[in-house]
C-alpha cells in the first residue's frame, strides 16, 4: 500500500482537508508534517460516514487546525510530525473533539521532536510587527519556527519533564521580556501560572507523545496506506513561496522529509491540490487578483461556509482568475504525479473565464514564475479566454455529465501543467467528488 502527498499548489485554502479525508478513507495513518494553528482543515459529511456512531446531527463538520483531517476516519490513526509547532491548548481541545467523535477509537501520535507554540509567541509576532507588515495569522508561527531555528526552542518532549519544561519556559520568557521591556503584556506573564495551565492541557495528549519516525516507517515496510497532509501551499513554503510574504515552514514536498522522517522515495503518489481559481489570504504578489466583480462573484457573499474566508481568521480572501504560468511551477517543485482541481462549480455561469498562461514583465513575455516576490509584483498576467457554462454541477457525479465547456477547462489545465487530473471537487460535502479514472 502506497505512501500518498497532498499538498496545496497555490496559496492555500484548496481544500485540502476534503481532498485529505477522501484519499485517507480506507487509510492507516494521516500525517500533518509543518505549520500549525495557521492551518484551517474542513471537513463535511453526512453524519456517520465515517465510520463513526455519529454526533447526532444530519451533516457533521470539523474543523482542524493541528489534527490530520484523516484521523476523523475510523481506524485512522492521526500523526503530527516533528516539522509542526503544537499550540497545546488548541490540541487538547481539538483530542477532545476527535475523542467526542469517535470515543475510544480516536487515535493520534505526536512527535517528540515537534516544537511548541507558547502563550508568548502570538504576542512576540504582534510586537515585531509581521502581522501587519506580512498579513500572517496572527498565531504566533514565525515566532515559534524562530525559536526553533535559533536552538532554544520548547518541543512536545519537554511537555513530560514538569521541570525541565518550566525552567526553558522560564528562561525564554526571561530573555524576550529585556528583549522587549516596554511590553506591559509580556511583562505581566508568570510562568508558573501559565506552565502549570500548559501541562494540565497536556495532561490529554502526554501518552501519545512519542518517537513517530519508526511508527512511519514500519507502517510503510508492513504495507499499510500513510497519507501525508500538507498546510499552506507552494507559494506560502518558506524557500519555494513568495517570501518574504510566506510562511515559516515547508509546505512543499520537501517537508515531509524533513518534517516528517519520511523521504520522497516512499511516496507512491503526490497529489497535488489546485482551486479552479486562485486565492489569497494577506499580503504579497498576486498578478492574476481581480478586485472588481469577478473578485466578488468568485470570493462569496460570506452567507455559505464554503465562500472565500478565512478559516483560521475569518479575512475575506483575496480571489482571481487560475494562474497557470504559478500552477506549473508548483508541479514542477513538487513533482505531482497528479492534480485535483476543486470549486469548479464556482465558475458555473460567469459569461467568460480567463486562465493566465504567461506573464508579461517589462515587455517581454515569460512562461517562468519569478522566484522573487518585487519581480512577480510587476508581472502583468496574459489570458487565454475560454468558454463558460451556465448549468449546476454539484449534482455530476462522473466527467461525462459536465458540460462540454467545464470538460474542456479541466483538460485544458491538464494539458498545460501537464499532469494529469484525478479528481474535480464540485461541491464541498464529501459526496461533491467525481473521479476521473
Ligand atoms: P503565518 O503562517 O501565520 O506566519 O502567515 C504567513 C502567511 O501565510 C500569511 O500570508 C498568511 O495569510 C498565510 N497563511 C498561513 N496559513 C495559511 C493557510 O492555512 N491558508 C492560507 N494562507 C495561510
Amino acid at each position: 500500500m502506497p505512501g500518498i502527498a497532498v499538498l496545496g499548489a497555490q496559496w492555500g485554502d484548496e481544500g485540502k482537508g476534503k481532498i485529505a479525508h477522501l484519499v485517507s478513507k480506507d487509510a492507516d495513518y494521516c500525517v500533518r508534517f509543518n505549520g500549525g494553528t495557521n492551518a484551517g482543515h474542513t471537513v463535511v459529511f453526512e453524519d456517520g460516514s465515517n465510520g463513526s456512531s455519529g454526533t447526532g446531527s444530519s451533516e457533521a463538520e470539523f474543523k482542524f487546525h493541528l489534527i490530520p483531517s484523516g484521523a476523523i476516519n475510523k481506524g485512522c490513526i492521526g500523526v503530527m510530525g516533528n516539522g509542526m509547532v503544537l499550540e497545546p491548548f488548541s490540541l487538547a481541545k481539538e483530542i477532545k473533539m476527535l475523542r467526542g467523535a469517535l470515543g475510544d477509537s480516536a487515535q493520534v501520535r505526536i512527535s517528540e521532536n515537534a516544537h511548541l507554540i507558547l502563550p508568548y509567541h502570538p504576542l512576540i509576532e504582534s510586537l515585531e510587527g509581521s502581522e501587519s507588515a506580512l498579513g500572517t495569522t496572527a498565531k504566533g508561527i514565525g515566532p515559534a519556527y524562530q525559536d526553533k531555528v535559533a536552538r532554544r526552542g520548547l518541543r512536545a518532549i519537554d511537555l513530560l519533564d514538569p521541570k525541565r519544561f518550566s525552567e526553558k519556559f522560564a528562561r525564554n520568557l526571561y530573555e524576550f521580556k529585556r528583549k522587549f521591556p516596554d511590553s506591559i503584556e509580556l511583562d505581566s506573564f508568570e510562568t508558573v501560572k501559565i506552565t502549570d495551565e500548559i501541562l494540565e492541557a497536556a495532561e490529554s495528549f502526554k501518552d501519545s507523545i512519542t518517537n513517530t519516525i519508526p511508527i512511519l516507517h514500519d507502517a510503510l515496510d508492513s504495507n499499510k496506506k500513510v497519507v501525508f497532509e500538507g498546510a499552506q501551499a507552494c507559494l506560502l513554503d518558506i524557500d519555494f513561496g513568495t517570501y518574504p510574504y510566506v510562511t515559516s515552514s515547508h509546505a512543499t514536498i520537501g517537508g515531509i522529509s524533513v518534517g516528517a522522517g519520511v523521504p520522497a522515495t516512499r511516496l507512491d503518489r503526490i497529489i497535488g491540490i489546485t482551486k479552479a481559481f486562485t486565492s489569497r489570504v494577506g499580503a504579497g504578489p498576486f498578478p492574476t487578483e481581480e478586485v472588481g466583480e469577478i473578485g466578488e462573484r468568485l470570493r462569496g457573499t460570506g452567507a455559505n461556509p464554503w465562500d472565500e474566508f478565512g478559516t483560521t481568521t475569518g479575512r475575506p480572501r483575496r480571489c482571481g482568475w487560475l494562474d497557470l504560468v504559478a500552477l506549473k511551477y508548483a508541479a514542477r517543485v513538487n513533482g505531482f504525479t497528479e492534480l485535483v482541481i476543486v470549486k469548479l462549480d464556482i465558475l458555473s455561469g460567469l459569461d467568460e473565464i480567463k486562465v493566465a498562461t504567461a506573464y508579461k514583465l517589462d515587455g517581454e513575455v515569460i512562461t517562468d514564475f519569478p522566484s522573487q516576490a518585487d519581480i512577480l509584483e510587476r508581472c502583468e498576467p496574459v489570458y487565454e479566454t475560454l468558454p463558460s457554462w451556465d448549468e449546476e454541477i454539484r449534482d455530476r457525479r462522473a466527467v461525462e455529465e459536465l458540460p462540454p465547456t467545464a470538460r474542456s477547462y479541466v483538460k485544458f489545465v491538464e494539458d498545460y501543467v501537464g499532469v494529469p487530473i484525478s479528481i474535480i471537487s464540485v461541491g464541498r460535502m464529501f459526496e461533491e467528488t467525481i473521479t476521473t479514472s
